[in-house]
């Protein structure tokens, strides 16, 4: 049966869009000289399951765990750091990459003007702030407009607290000119139950880009830190949590960067008893979270019910805030 050809009008410029950094092809550790499917066994026993572990390794660390002599071990870490392109970018090159850069639009004017035009790709935004600050309607707004840019995208939405309501979504669409249903076929949700199965779904992410092709512009990862904090209670748990946490946002990290889509990550904040001025509480997730997340946005209740949202710091935009309202329909500027 012939089939009839349906050029589209028009071409969504995500479409034509590369990756803002290429992939490493995918290299495995057996590609690598000197490793068999013995010596492979040995090494993913000792946790050397991937070409980067092997890559940051010393030949102490190889030899110790898959028995191989110290020549072979320089061989093998030597051709994984050829693998992954380790060496330095001129700059040239990270400012074309930069080029690729997108912003995806809150909805309103003074939160976008704050973020330099709104929430990047190719990077991690947090935000923390207190219960009904305004974190989850924001991940809905988000998920809604990131389609209204990029016509065909998708929004991936890890909810960890059960709080992902699809009626936003709709009531958000249809705002903003989108058709409902189709804006919820491009909302992919999916319910983290704890902490690991979190961390597994950001694993799956990249198997909806790579085996679905979906061209997903932004993962939302909402709360990113509830379930890391009721798990790990009580002294001595913190480094293991922290170490946790900090794959997990390297995880997030890889993604954004790989796939050019912004990460999107909410943080609860708890109180500081032993601070007397200025505001008593602090993001949890400590330094970890803080360091990985490009973008940091404290968000608050204002005056007359508003918002306020002051970004923390950024690579290259100021300090300052921006003032809005959170409505059925989205932000509204005050
Ligand atoms: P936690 O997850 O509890 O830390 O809070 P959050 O920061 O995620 O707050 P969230 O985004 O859930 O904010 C809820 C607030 O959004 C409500 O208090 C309302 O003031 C406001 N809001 C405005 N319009 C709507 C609406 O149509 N539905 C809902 N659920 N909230 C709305
Ligand atoms: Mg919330």
């Amino acid at each position: 049966m012939k089939q009839k050809l349906v050029i589209p009008e028009e071409v969504p410029e995500t479409v034509m869009e590369e990756p803002a950094r290429k992939q490493e092809k995918e290299t495995l550790i057996t590609d690598l000289p000197g490793v068999g499917a013995a010596t492979a066994e040995k090494m993913v026993a000792a946790g050397y399951d991937n070409v980067m572990a092997i890559a940051v390794a010393s030949p102490g660390e190889l030899i110790e765990a898959a028995g191989v002599t110290e020549a072979a071990s320089r061989k093998m870490i030597s051709a994984a750091r050829d693998a992954l392109s380790m060496g330095f970018e001129s700059g040239e090159e990270i400012m074309k990459r930069r080029e690729k850069v997108r912003k995806i639009s809150t909805g309103s004017k003074n939160f976008d003007a704050l973020l330099g035009g709104g929430f990047e790709t190719s990077a991690i935004t947090e935000c923390f702030g207190e219960f009904g600050s305004g974190k989850t309607q924001l991940a809905h707004i988000l998920s809604v407009q990131v389609q209204k840019q990029f016509p065909e995208s998708v929004a991936v939405y890890i909810d960890t607290e059960n709080t992902f309501r699809p009626e936003r979504i709709k009531t958000l669409a249809e705002a903003i000119g989108l058709d409902p249903t189709k804006a919820l076929k491009n909302v992919k949700v999916a319910r983290a139950y704890n902490s690991d199965h979190q961390m597994l779904l950001v694993d799956k992410v990249e198997e909806l880009i790579k085996n679905q092709k979906l061209n997903v512009k932004i993962v939302v990862v909402d709360s990113l830190t509830a379930h890391f904090r009721a798990e790990f209670v009580g002294r001595g748990t913190l480094a293991d949590r922290q170490q946790k946490l900090n794959r997990h946002m390297h995880a997030l990290m890889k993604l954004a960067d790989i796939y050019n889509l912004s990460v999107y990550v909410t943080n609860q904040v708890m109180a500081k008893p032993d601070i007397f001025f200025g505001d008593p509480t602090q993001a949890i997730g400590g330094h970890i979270v803080a360091h990985a997340s490009t973008f940091r946005i404290y968000m608050r209740k204002g005056k007359k019910g508003s918002r306020v949202a002051k970004l923390i710091d950024s690579p290259s935009l100021p300090e300052g805030e921006a003032n809005f309202y959170l409505e059925a329909d989205g932000l509204r500027d005050t």
